[in-house]
């Protein structure tokens, strides 16, 4: 048996800039998803899961389609479509996943598994995958098998993250710089507001179609345009729709802070660092409403507490999880602060934990 690796990520900042062709700041983190790989003789495919009693068994040579009842076993189906569509051998297999990453709650689970699919399957066979190459296969998976039109961000991180460092990804030109993320006696936090993100996949559409209509129009009168985030805050005015206004202005504000953001880590400034995490996320909560009343009221009520330097959304948002930066002597007083709240305001219990930066996908000895 071999076994893989690949890890989810947290957003540090940059949100909804991806398929904006901005700036983005994720960070790979230590929780994630294992593959235990098992060849066969026969020619089945096997995939099971540890946590999930769905599994999945097709012959190599079926027809893979998107469906509905398959649930998680549509990423690692659709990984195996494409790779066949490209003419990469699939060997038979099972593979069973096993995951310490909570699901649903936007650390990238779904990214995880696909990377890791890609990543076991093709280890059988080549001695170097080009790790670039995978993230943009994955993320052209999750577009046009699973029907997700995110951008490149998730999949990139789970390939190419490293350990103690924060990758800044340029999406536009697909180019990556790691930004060493030292916290000395700080903490990286998660909160997970544990909110089931039923109409994520509709709204996160709505916003990419939304950013797509605002940069149509900008075209109109610049076809230079290649993104939005080449667009100017002067130039808002071109747009009379509100909303379309409120959604650029965070884009170009978020992109300005994680230029911000780097200079400002670079210095070790990590004060700084979380005063740009607070603007990103009331930006998140007021131009682009992705937030809700559980992201605010974990970030918010993380923000007030001593020792956060501060706290925002990360992911998609609509649910999933906040992250904050808190000092390790604080960490205690946090939880129970935040989780009173958390419950009091909404009614569910969340969870909190620290987490490290780890690795992106690799195999395991
Ligand atoms: C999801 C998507 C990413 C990115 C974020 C928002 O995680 O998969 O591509 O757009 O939302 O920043």
């Amino acid at each position: 048996m071999k076994k893989y690796f690949a890890s989810g990520r947290v957003n540090l900042i940059g949100e909804h800039l991806d398929y904006n062709g901005g700036l983005v700041l994720p960070a790979a983190i230590t929780l994630g998803v294992t593959a235990n790989f098992n060849p066969r003789s026969d020619n089945k495919i096997i995939l099971r899961s540890a946590t999930h009693s769905f599994s999945k068994e097709i012959s190599i040579d079926d027809e893979i389609e998107f469906n509905a009842k398959n649930d998680w076993t549509n990423y690692p189906l659709g990984i195996i479509a494409q790779l066949r569509k490209e003419n990469h051998a699939i060997p038979a297999c099972e593979i069973i996943f096993e995951s310490n990453l909570p699901e649903g709650s936007g650390l990238s689970s779904s990214a995880a598994v696909e990377v890791l699919t890609a990543y076991t399957l093709l280890s059988q066979t080549e001695s170097k995958i080009n790790l670039v190459w995978l993230a943009n296969f994955c993320k052209q998976v999750e577009n046009d098998f699973i029907g997700v039109k995110c951008g490149i961000m998730d999949q990139y991180s789970v390939a190419l993250g490293k350990k103690d460092n924060a990758l800044l990804l340029d999406c536009n030109k697909i180019h990556h710089d790691y930004i060493p993320f030292e916290l000395d006696d700080y903490r990286l936090v998660i909160m997970n507001s544990k909110k089931p993100r039923s109409l994520i996949h509709s709204k996160y559409n709505e916003r990419k179609n939304e950013c797509d209509e605002a940069l149509r129009i900008f075209r109109t009168t610049n076809s230079d345009y290649q993104n939005l985030c080449e667009v100017d805050m002067s130039q808002l005015n071109l747009l009379s729709d509100e909303i379309l206004k409120k959604r650029v202005r965070h884009v170009i504000s978020e992109n300005l802070r994680v230029k911000e953001a780097v200079k400002v880590l670079e210095m070790n400034d990590l004060s700084t660092f979380g005063r740009l995490m607070n603007a990103s996320h009331a930006s998140l909560k007021n131009d682009y409403e992705v937030t809700g009343i559980e992201l605010d009221t974990l970030a918010e009520t993380a923000q007030e507490v001593k020792g956060c330097l501060g706290a925002r959304m990360t992911g998609a948002g609509f649910g999933g999880c906040a992250i904050a930066i808190v000092h390790q002597l604080a960490i205690e007083g946090f939880k129970n602060r935040v989780s009173e709240k958390y419950v009091s305001e909404t009614g569910i219990s969340c969870e909190i934990y620290e987490t490290q930066i780890g690795n992106g996908v690799t195999e395991l000895f």
